[in-house]
């Protein structure tokens, strides 16, 4: 069976570099370009981050620069949420890969272009580059199987009261890329809030013994000391660890984790109190045609065994070479 192509649009991020982590350890897909956007922290910081990490877990392939800014917004960064470097307190080794001289746009363009079969993008950001990409490239939309996106909510948020941090630090991207009319799965805080991880399951990370997984525990127990409360359910906080944009990725791979539905979802732009936030038309009143593949559910232990698995597997990689 042929691999499927895959695009990687990224801002890393710890949960990002496990995501990353889950990509390179796979041997469904075959990822053809990493783009990086700006997020959770600045495009410089991002850019570094995915080579550094990239570098160190021996992938290679082509690290391409995305745009610094959200479209109209300023940036709005999450280093409370990841750390100043992005990456907690843990330091990687300088990176061997270099950065490319394609920026993203062109390089997705052009990779997808080259492509025989449809390609996937994963975006695990904010939206700006897929956007400009869709704006810029139109001719590339038949080509595209789908945009599997971590962002957005149906039900509460995690930067504001109703909206999720990658909708709301470019909530216009968001908008562009929904409208698009190319397929869309969302991977919102309604999925992500349930694909957690145990502090008991973090112990095992650190039980593999290897200098990696050393590293993605301390990544890990950072990320828990700023977990979010997942509403209506308290008893969790901090108990628990979400990596929300492993869900963008588990669902590629493996699909049949996860239950979803298919609803007609508008970004708020603007809203006194609701700026960014993924509106979802659950109850259909709008009569509009669905555009987005909302996923709600997810087999947990299936999901965590997988992350496990891949963790292990670079770990023993890194070690052997
Ligand atoms: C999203 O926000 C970022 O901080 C994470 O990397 C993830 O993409 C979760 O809301
Ligand atoms: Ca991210």
């Amino acid at each position: 069976m042929s691999k499927m192509p895959v695009i990687i649009d990224t801002d890393p991020g710890i949960d990002d570099a496990m995501m990353l982590t889950l990509a390179f350890a796979s041997e469904a897909i075959d990822v053809r370009l990493v783009t990086t956007c700006s997020g959770n922290i600045s495009q410089d910081k991002t850019n570094y981050n995915a080579r550094t990490f990239l570098s160190y877990i021996g992938a290679d392939v082509e690290i391409a620069r995305g745009l610094e800014h959200p479209i109209f917004r300023e940036l709005e960064v999450a280093e409370d949420v990841h750390g100043e470097s992005g990456f907690a307190n843990v330091v990687f080794p300088e990176p061997t890969l270099p950065v490319s001289e394609r920026p993203a746009i062109f390089a997705m363009l052009k990779t997808i272009m080259a492509s025989e079969e449809k390609v996937t993008i994963v975006a695990t950001g904010p939206l700006t580059n897929v956007a400009a990409l869709l704006l810029a490239h139109p001719e590339v939309k038949p080509k595209i199987k789908c945009v599997s996106w971590m962002g957005g909510a149906a039900v509460g948020g995690n930067m504001s009261p109703t909206a999720e941090f990658n909708a709301y630090v470019d909530p216009h991207a968001a908008e562009i890329v929904l409208r698009s009319g190319v397929p869309i799965v969302m991977s919102g805080l309604d999925v992500t809030h349930k694909a957690y991880v145990t502090l008991e399951e973090a112990h095992l990370i650190l039980d593999m013994g290897t200098d990696f997984s050393d590293k993605v525990y301390q990544m890990l127990t950072f990320y828990l000391n700023v977990a979010e409360q997942t509403p209506f359910n308290e008893d969790h906080f901090a108990e628990v660890l979400r990596f929300h944009d492993l869900c963008a990725m588990m669902y590629v791979i493996k699909p049949e984790l996860f239950m979803g539905q298919d609803y007609y979802v508008q970004v708020e732009l603007e809203g006194r109190l609701t700026a960014g936030t993924t509106v979802v038309d659950y109850a259909r009143r709008s009569g509009k045609t669905p555009n987005v593949h909302v996923l709600h559910g997810v087999d947990r232990e299936g999901f965590v065994s997988e992350f496990m698995n891949a963790i292990e597997f670079v770990g023993e990689r890194i070690r052997v070479n």
